[in-house]
């Protein structure tokens, strides 16, 4: 009772200023202005489609043209409450399409006879956001039924989430079905886990059809949001160097990283790029890890290649470009991965649960 009473102001003040915000077309970024998106353009009416489609283009555009700006106010207000949401829903976008491609299996609920990709090796007590999609989901039913599936709206939000801190836009093209399944047991060999060094990650990236260059720019995404201390805690106690230091870890920025994270404290949360003040989206992830100060070892690995070392320094050259217009070519394969077309797949009513 006094929580509906005291929070109702809050929310109302929430949804005035993404208002402003979208009246003024500034959200929290001095001098970037609103970028958000671009790629409706030439489809003012907010909801556009897989060019094979053909003739269902203009169904699918007729049947939803409010969804876009629907799920991008839902996405604003959610951020409002919690800035490290953009960075949440990155890597809900990221996990959903590296396993059994985009197909929103991530959303998935388990059950008590079987475990779903959410509670798999990688995703669980870790990947967060899914209270937003649901939301963005509940928004959109009301304004269109069984019109938009829950892996276009990973797609929307993670876009426009990125875009609302600064970050760049990319083409979301819509028409992803919903599948079907989510396994637990096939997290573990589709995610990158943190320990993973370049050949691994090259290869495991190749099997999504990204190239080494597209998994070097989007590892770039470690520009924002936490990790928690237990994935680092064999870098900082229990590797090779002086005091069981990760001799690829710069010592001065591993020592501030044990006060954060003391020995045992695995659930403590830490910034993955500690020099980007506010969760900026920008290059300073290449500049880390030129400095020996990426995180994971998946992160300081990308210099050991004579390749992967020159793409760091080239996106490191810039805070915004070229990283901007590299991470959103990546981005626009990342979400196109293995995605179901009609009829393959559905549109799920709820995001955790198929029809
Ligand atoms: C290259 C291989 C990658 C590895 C090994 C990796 C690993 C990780 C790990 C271990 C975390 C911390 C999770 C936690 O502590 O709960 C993390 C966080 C994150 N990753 Fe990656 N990642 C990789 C690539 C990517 C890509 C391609 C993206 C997106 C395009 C991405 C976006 C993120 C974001 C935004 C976070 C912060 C999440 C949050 O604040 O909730 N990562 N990653
Ligand atoms: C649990 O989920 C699995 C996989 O989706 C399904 O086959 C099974 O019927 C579900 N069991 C219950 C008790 O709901
Ligand atoms: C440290 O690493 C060694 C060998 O890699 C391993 O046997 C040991 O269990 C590790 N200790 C801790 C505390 O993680």
């Amino acid at each position: 009772m006094t929580m509906t009473v005291s929070k109702r102001p809050l929310m109302i003040r929430a949804c005035v200023l993404v208002v402003a915000v979208l009246g003024s077309g500034v959200f929290g970024v001095a001098a970037d202005g609103w970028r958000g998106g671009r790629d409706d353009e030439n489809n003012n009416d907010g909801f556009n489609f897989f060019p094979s489609l053909g003739s269902q283009v203009d169904f699918y555009k007729n049947a939803c043209p409010a969804a876009r700006g629907v799920i991008r106010l839902t996405v604003l207000s959610a951020i409002i409450r919690d800035r490290g949401l953009p960075a949440a829903l990155l890597r809900l976008q990221f996990h959903d399409c590296f396993v059994r491609g985009c197909d929103a299996s991530i959303l998935l609920d388990s059950n008590q006879t079987h475990l779903a990709e959410k509670d798999g090796v990688g995703n669980a007590l870790s990947v967060r956001g899914y209270e937003v999609i649901d939301a963005a989901k509940r928004a959109v039913e009301r304004v269109c039924p069984n019109v938009v599936s829950c892996a276009d709206i990973i797609a929307l939000a993670a876009r426009d989430a990125i875009v609302s801190i600064g970050g760049p836009s990319w083409k979301v093209v819509s028409g992803r079905r919903d599948g079907l399944i989510s396994n637990a047991v096939e997290t573990p060999s589709n995610l990158p886990p943190p320990f993973a060094d370049y050949s691994f990650l090259v290869n495991i990236f190749s099997k999504k059809g990204l190239t080494q260059r597209e998994m070097v720019i989007l590892s770039g995404a470690h520009t924002i949001g936490i990790t928690h201390c237990g994935l680092i805690q064999s870098r900082l106690y229990n590797s090779t160097g002086p005091n069981g230091v990760d001799p690829t870890l710069d010592s001065a920025y591993a020592a501030q990283l044990k006060l954060q994270c003391p020995f045992g404290a695995a659930m403590n949360e830490i910034p993955l790029d500690p020099f980007n003040k506010g969760d900026r989206f920008d290059s300073t992830y290449y500049t880390n890890v030129l400095n020996n100060k990426g995180i994971f070892t998946s992160d300081a690995t990308l210099l050991t290649s004579p390749v992967g070392a020159a793409i760091v320094r080239a996106e490191a050259a810039g805070r915004r470009e070229p990283f901007f217009t590299d991470f959103a070519a990546a981005m626009e394969k990342l979400i196109n991965i293995e995605t179901l077309q009609a009829p393959q797949g559905q549109i799920r009513q709820f995001c955790r649960f198929t029809n």
